[in-house]
């Protein structure tokens, strides 16, 4: 009998008719497998599991996945799955590193630029047939060129926001749990700093690329804020927990902030209700890894895993296992 695969929600097409050439498929619906119950009630049919990021890979769903051996989670991050349990279940985790870098560095900028040069509201002003010639004083937004911009987590999305970073002419600062090498940082021209409130201090534009953990959870709270200058322009593009978002709500309401881009929440899928209104916030529904041609290499890289240990392959030449 062919081995069982549940992918929780629709994803490109071509992965799954590649997974349903060698094995039998399920697709569920959208949004059917974000609760532990609704996973608890169907696991243990399933040889392997592609969840989402929004589903909840508990203890509990790990111990009814009887018959689990890899769970290929179609994201790179894997907050939402608890490693420990399946690692003590003797179930294999992968994630999908790499083939998101560019796309999430991308919509990075998008959201600096937008933030920066008040792209929403300026569109707004002309669709509502406000835009009455050009005005001297319209739209002032703030010049990139010459700022400061930190980068909270020198991974591989990180690094590749300050590629970018090079070419609109920014002084770049970051800080990461441990230093980067010295050629990557004078490739670079990135200075390191040594704890994230410093650089908070420093930076015109900060911008966040780290994992959420026990440490990172709430790491920008009020009282980091009050480190930022009154001009700064807070970019996330991480996990919305990383962020206090009703300290952040507070700061933009009170103008001691400039601005923020924010493609991730707290408690996702809600946004907190004062960053809707907060002047300046631009908000995107996690689309950071939104391109095409990066969803089919996620799929694909969860797929790739899931054939592996369903192949009975040595889990050590399986590439992005994070249980090997
Ligand atoms: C990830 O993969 O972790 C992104 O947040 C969504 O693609």
């Amino acid at each position: 009998m062919a081995a069982r695969i549940l992918i929780t929600e629709p994803i490109v097409d071509s992965v799954i008719e590649n997974l349903q050439k060698d094995y039998t498929v399920d697709v569920g619906r959208r949004g059917q497998f974000n609760s532990v119950d609704a996973l608890c009630e169907v696991i243990d049919r399933y040889d392997a599991l592609m969840p989402m990021l929004s589903n909840p890979i508990t203890a509990e769903v790990i111990e009814a996945g009887e018959n689990l051996r890899i769970i290929a989670n179609h994201a790179v991050g894997y907050n939402n799955i608890d490693i420990e349990a399946a690692k003590n279940a003797n179930i294999h985790v992968a994630n999908t590193p790499g083939v998101l870098t560019e796309a999430c560095a991308d919509l990075t900028w998008a959201l600096l630029l937008s933030v920066a040069r008040h792209l929403g509201p300026a569109e707004d002003f002309l669709r509502d047939d406000k835009f009455d010639g050009w005005d001297p004083l319209g739209f002032l937004g703030t010049e990139l060129y010459g700022q400061t911009l930190g980068i909270l987590g020198m991974g591989r999305i990180g690094t590749a926001v300050a590629r970018r970073a090079k070419g609109f002419g920014l002084n770049i600062i970051y800080h990461n749990r441990t230093e980067v090498d010295a050629e990557t940082e004078q490739r670079l021209n990135a200075t390191y700093v040594p704890s994230p409130k410093k650089l908070a201090a420093r930076s015109d534009i900060l911008s966040l690329h780290c994992p959420l953990t026990d440490e990172t959870h709430h790491l920008v709270d009020a009282e980091f804020i009050e480190q930022m200058p009154g001009h700064a322009i807070l970019i996330n593009t991480a996990r919305g927990p990383v962020i206090d978002e009703q300290a952040l709500a507070e700061a933009l309401h009170e103008k001691r902030l400039a601005g923020a881009g924010l493609d991730v929440f707290e408690d996702e899928p809600k946004v907190h209700p004062s960053l809707l209104d907060a002047p300046n916030c631009v908000l995107t529904p996690h689309i950071g890894s939104a391109t095409l041609q990066t969803r089919r290499a996620i799929g694909q890289k969860a797929a790739d895993a899931i054939k592996g240990i369903l192949n009975d392959r040595d889990p050590s030449t399986i590439p992005n296992l994070l249980t090997a």
